[in-house]
């Protein structure tokens, strides 16, 4: 499954509107409260939002969360720093690693490059979601069995595209699996050990609900 890119506005957003939708909520602190010329207070109300913290309600892993954090904020840092759901990992924080992989509305995404407000409306699926030490997923377990993991920093952000993978796919080849995971890097080189997982789970589907 290829790296869901949000480039249309309906979808989200893309890096680059990401990079603006930030310094929009910087600029705010310059223009929150200062009397545009030729705009009511009410299309500059509904033009501002932010800088401060702003609440809005969000579904994590099948639940419905209430946030109040500034625009600015990603989900990334909304998972581990407000919500303390670490299993997502902040590793390049540029979108370039897939440590921060999650779902959204099952498609994969680097929680580091989306802002928290845009996941409004969205199902997220963390890693959290997927699976505990007690109840794993057959494909959690499968990684176990087949040594999928080294110093296992990348693993759960390799399980949740792994996981979207088989959602997606119940029977994926071993170049639809090499093709699923290509956003994710593991600096211990344990791409063989994930593929053998995969494959050993393959037929039975993921899980992320
Ligand atoms: S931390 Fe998000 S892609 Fe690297
Ligand atoms: S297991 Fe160490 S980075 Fe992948």
């Amino acid at each position: 499954m290829p790296r869901k890119k949000l480039e249309s506005p309906a979808e989200g957003v893309s890096r680059r509107t990401f990079l603006k939708g930030a310094g929009i909520a910087a600029a705010a602190v310059g223009v929150s409260g200062v009397d545009v010329a030729g705009e009511t207070p009410s299309s500059q109300e509904s033009l501002i939002v932010g800088p401060g913290p702003v609440p809005f309600q969000l579904t994590i892993n099948g639940d419905t969360r209430s946030i109040e954090v500034p625009p600015s904020t990603t989900l990334l840092d909304l998972l581990r720093d407000k919500l303390g759901m670490t299993g997502s990992k902040r590793v390049c924080d540029r979108g370039s690693c897939g440590a921060c992989t999650v779902m959204f509305d099952g498609k994969i995404v680097d929680s580091c490059s989306i802002l928290a407000i845009d996941a409004v409306g969205r199902e997220i699926t963390t890693i959290e979601g997927i699976g505990t030490p007690e109840n794993l997923s057959a494909l959690q377990q499968a990684f176990i069995e087949c040594d999928a993991l080294q110093c296992g920093f990348c693993t759960p952000a390799m399980v949740v595209s792994c996981t979207a993978l088989l959602n997606d796919n119940a029977k994926p080849t071993r170049d639809e699996i090499r093709a699923g995971i290509s956003g994710n890097l593991c600096r211990c080189g344990t791409y063989i050990n994930v593929f053998e997982a995969v494959e050993k789970t393959s037929g039975q589907g993921g899980r992320d609900d």
